[in-house]
């Protein structure tokens, strides 16, 4: 299992300097909306430029016409990401357009999609897809994995049964996570420890405020780390 940082940090320079102080940490980094449209894409090589060896999730979401996020995932695959993600509810065809774009490119960057977001519960979840969440996001995972994605966002949750309904090497990275007692949920309605994630065989975990609204958020990563269990 590993560690996913989200940086959504107010400021670029807060993330560099988060980033600077994991500079020695097995970790991968997640760039989100907040930071890619204010940084641009220069944040992913000054990021690389700081270790190389940092893996980096280019959360982004994508959700359009299949064209346009065939076109979009050409673009994310010269930025030198090793990971992104698209929302599952763009469909099947969408999805295989996004992989064909892939295909035949010297290490591609993984593509997850998004099942059903880690902020809703099943009441709110329902009142937009019309299914429990349960139900939702195993069709959706099933199509992504139909698609050839390499596997998808969900919550600690839904990761066991995604796997025995696809592969076990179909990956699962499961936000809302909350490592650390007694913390805050902020807006995450589905949240799990760290424990409760690996018996859930989740592939990554994604840690945002936890880490970077910490008094110190090297020590907070190196006591994940330390309870992380190797995989
Ligand atoms: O601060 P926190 O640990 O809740 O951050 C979770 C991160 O994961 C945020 O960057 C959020 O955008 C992202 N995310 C999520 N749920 C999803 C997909 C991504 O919380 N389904």
């Amino acid at each position: 299992m590993k560690l996913c940082v989200a940086l959504d940090l107010p400021d670029e320079k807060d993330n560099i300097s988060l980033a600077k102080s994991l500079k020695e940490c097995d970790v991968w980094l997640k760039v989100g909306l907040r930071s890619f449209i204010r940084d641009g894409k220069n944040i992913i090589s000054e990021l690389k430029s700081i270790n190389n060896n940092f893996k980096i999730f280019l959360d982004l979401k994508l959700y359009d016409i299949p064209n346009t996020m065939a076109d979009a995932a050409e673009s994310i695959a010269g930025l030198n990401v090793e990971m992104f993600n698209v929302h599952a509810s763009s469909g099947k065809e969408a999805m295989k357009m996004v992989k064909d774009r892939l295909k035949g490119m010297k290490n591609p960057p993984i593509v997850l999609s998004v099942t059903a977001l880690t902020s809703f519960d099943d009441e709110n979840f329902k009142s937009i897809y019309n299914e429990s969440i349960e139900k939702k996001a195993l069709q959706f995972a099933k199509d992504s994995f139909e698609s050839g994605l390499g596997g998808v966002v969900c919550s600690v949750y839904e990761s066991l049964m995604i796997k025995s309904c696809t592969n076990e090497s179909f990956l699962t990275l499961t936000p809302g996570i909350r490592p650390f007692k007694n913390a805050q949920k902020d807006d995450q309605k589905r949240v799990a420890d760290i424990e409760t994630a690996f018996k859930n065989r989740c592939d990554f975990i994604v840690v945002g405020r936890p880490i970077y609204q910490a008094k110190n958020p090297l020590d907070a990563v190196k006591k994940i780390l330390e309870i992380l269990p190797e995989k």
